[in-house]
């Protein structure tokens, strides 16, 4: 067996998907994090399991960061410290509450952490995944504003990367903290299945999935939202109220655990192109949103993506050159 790599696999969703990942030996772990301050101590936890769990400092927002992460992770693999890579997961994710705030590269926050640093991070470590290799999409039912998940948070805007990248600096009324996270996460399924398309053009196996974990309380996901809205979440009643809203309910352990499946179960080895919603203790392939299905809007965001993160020659792998 080989590594998985998964960044923000120290807490919340990914943390749970991790512990399932150490239950079964075999794995090596590579735990990608901006703050390994708080990445170690859970690797440490983890590796008391008898698993081989590594670091990674990594900033998905920051196209510097993952630059230096994913060579640090070639690295790794050149000097066999790790096994040959086996997944890569794109897990870490953050919603912004308040005005419109912005990465070091200029980009609005949202955007570029759910959407181009993981698209840096496939395209710079895609040439390394073993050939039976997945890449594993953490995105959100938020995205489809069809579902009670997608009104609630806020209809997704269009997946244009050039636009979502400068969201608040033309001067017009910004994004709301919502629709900004439910585009990011309608842009992760669009790169997972033109990932997929990709992929299949160049006879690749490696498998591209996108995950709708469900509606998961008591994560650090609302973490910038008020304190009150965070304490009411987490309670009975409003667990209740969202259910009754028809809001895809899911837990942070079948969620991860789902997630650990999506990435390692030989059950999903041939499920490329599709995408897996996690709700009520089961895991079933589901339809995404109409707009997901759009092929012209997800080769022009992947386009526009790797203008945005700058992807030299060099860095353009063979096997996604074909758009
Ligand atoms: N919870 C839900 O209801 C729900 C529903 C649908 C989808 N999701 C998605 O599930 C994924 C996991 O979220 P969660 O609910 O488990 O929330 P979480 O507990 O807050 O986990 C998010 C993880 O992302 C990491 N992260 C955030 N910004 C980062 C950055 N710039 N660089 C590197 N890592 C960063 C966080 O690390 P730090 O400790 O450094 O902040 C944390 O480990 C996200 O993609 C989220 O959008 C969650």
């Amino acid at each position: 067996m080989g590594t998985i790599l998964i960044t923000g696999g120290h807490s919340g969703i990914g943390l749970e998907c991790a512990k399932r990942l150490v239950d079964k030996p075999g794995h090596t772990l590579v735990l990608a994090g901006r703050d390994l301050e708080r990445v170690e101590p859970v690797a440490r936890q983890l590796r008391t399991r008898g698993v081989e769990v590594k670091t990674l400092q990594l900033d998905v927002a920051s196209l510097a960061s993952v630059r230096t992460g994913a060579a640090r992770c070639r690295a790794m693999l050149d000097k066999n410290e790790i096994d040959g890579l086996e997944a890569i997961l794109c897990n870490a994710g953050a919603q912004f509450m308040g005005p419109v705030t912005y990465s070091p590269d200029g980009y609005e926050n949202t955007f570029a952490t759910n959407c181009l640093g993981h698209f840096l991070l496939v395209e710079l470590l895609i040439d390394r995944l073993a050939e039976s290799g997945r890449v594993v999409f953490t995105a959100s039912g938020t995205h489809d504003p069809k579902t009670a998940d997608g009104k609630v948070v806020g209809k997704a805007a269009e997946p244009d990367a050039l636009v979502l990248a400068h969201e608040g600096k033309g001067g017009g009324k910004p994004l709301s903290t919502g629709v900004r996270y439910t585009s990011s996460k309608l842009c992760d399924i669009l790169y997972a299945y033109e990932l997929d398309r990709r992929l299949r053009r160049a006879n690749s196996s490696i498998v591209s999935i996108a995950f709708d974990p469900g509606s998961v309380a008591g994560t650090g996901l609302l973490r910038t939202h008020p304190k009150p809205l965070q304490v009411l979440a987490k309670t009975g009643l409003m667990k209740w109220v969202m259910r009754r809203m028809g809001i895809t309910m899911s837990s942070a352990e079948f969620s991860g655990a789902a997630l650990a499946r999506l990435c390692a179960d030989p059950t999903y080895a041939s499920e490329s192109g599709k995408y897996f919603q996690a709700k009520d203790n089961r895991l079933t392939e589901q339809r995404s949103s109409t707009k997901s299905y759009d092929t012209a809007a997800a080769a022009k965001l992947w386009r526009d993506s790797e203008t945005l993160v700058y992807l030299h020659h060099e860095e353009r792998s063979a096997l996604l050159s074909m758009g």
